[in-house]
């Protein structure tokens, strides 16, 4: 495929500076050879940057940034739409994970026109599924799930282009989710795959029950990959950490299926604050789990398996 690297350098997201030093140190890891290297067309597309605030507003005083994520949401917003409209499948290098406010817009305004269903893999430590009038700590990058699942309170935001019904949205990996979180993901038909699901069954069984579905509807899958999915003795770069994430087999067998799948169209990797990092580690182990998301294998075998 043709891959498209966006730089989301975002921070506002969120209270921990650094993610914005996110798509330097992915480039620096190698992003761009890595991907080259199996074959696939690259173009990185550099960094995006928001130009013109506008003055909106919200009635939560907890809320912080929100002329900038309104304004991140757009560009990115245009620039995913922009790149699936080349045929690219874009890679967006946050950044906190409020840059998905933008990138699953796009995406759905892509599949929109298409006229295909689009579907969400979440992975992530969180469910991310506050809104704007529920959130307490104020960082919109615990927000995108309830923004694209079209739930109220993102007034400030341009309307979601087409909301992805919640039996299209897999929740995987999660181990801290918000009271209020909580009280509104009982009420809408999200797949969560939490820790203790995870524990039980292992990552292979729930994940092909999620492709299965995506291929049999012909869907566009957007997966947004968050730093704090993976457990932080391996991933220790990221502001939000949870113990007990996913290991580096069980991170690397997600993405080896997400390949064999052949369904992901588009890809954020989020939440890497490089000044947390340790000689570069989790920047390193994102880029490599890139790679095994576009074909790289522990052992190539000449017949290719479909999930
Ligand atoms: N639920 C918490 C909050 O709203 C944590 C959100 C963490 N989100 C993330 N993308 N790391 O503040
Ligand atoms: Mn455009
Ligand atoms: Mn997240
Ligand atoms: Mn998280």
């Amino acid at each position: 495929s043709n891959a498209i690297l966006i730089g989301a350098p975002i921070d506002s997201g969120q209270r921990y500076p650094g993610c914005l030093m996110g798509p330097s140190a992915y480039r620096v890891a190698g992003i761009a050879q890595a991907i080259r290297d199996l074959g696939h067309g690259l173009q990185d597309w550099g960094d995006v940057t928001i130009t013109d605030l506008k003055p909106v507003t919200t009635p939560n005083p907890a809320v912080h940034s929100l002329p900038e994520t309104v304004a991140w949401t757009e560009t990115l917003a245009d620039r995913v739409d922009d790149a699936l409209s080349q045929d690219g499948l874009p890679i967006v290098m946050g950044g906190d994970h409020s840059l998905a406010l933008g990138t699953v817009a796009g995406a759905a305004a892509f599949a929109k026109r298409q006229g295909r269903p689009l579907f969400l893999l979440w992975l992530d430590a969180h469910s991310d599924f506050h809104t704007p009038l529920t959130t307490t700590s104020g960082n919109l990058h615990g927000t995108p799930v309830a923004y694209i699942a079209g739930r109220d309170g993102f007034d400030a935001f341009p309307p979601f282009p087409e909301p992805i019904p919640p039996q299209n949205i897999c929740l995987f990996g999660i181990r801290s989710v918000d009271p209020a979180e909580h009280a509104a993901l009982l009420t809408h038909d999200i797949a969560i795959h939490d820790m203790r699901v995870l524990d039980e069954r292992g990552i292979v069984a729930p994940l092909r029950e999620f492709l299965t579905r995506v291929r049999a509807a012909g869907g566009m899958l957007h997966v947004s990959l968050d730093v704090d999915f993976l457990d932080p003795s391996i991933a220790p770069a990221v502001g939000t950490t949870v113990p007990g994430g996913t290991t580096f087999r069980e991170a690397h067998l997600v993405m080896e299926l997400l390949h064999e799948s052949d369904l992901v169209t588009s890809l954020d990797l989020v939440e890497l604050n490089p000044f947390l990092d340790e000689r570069g580690r989790t920047a390193r182990l994102m880029v490599d789990l890139v790679a095994s998301l576009m074909g790289r294998k522990v052992f190539d075998r000449p017949t290719r398996s479909h999930m």
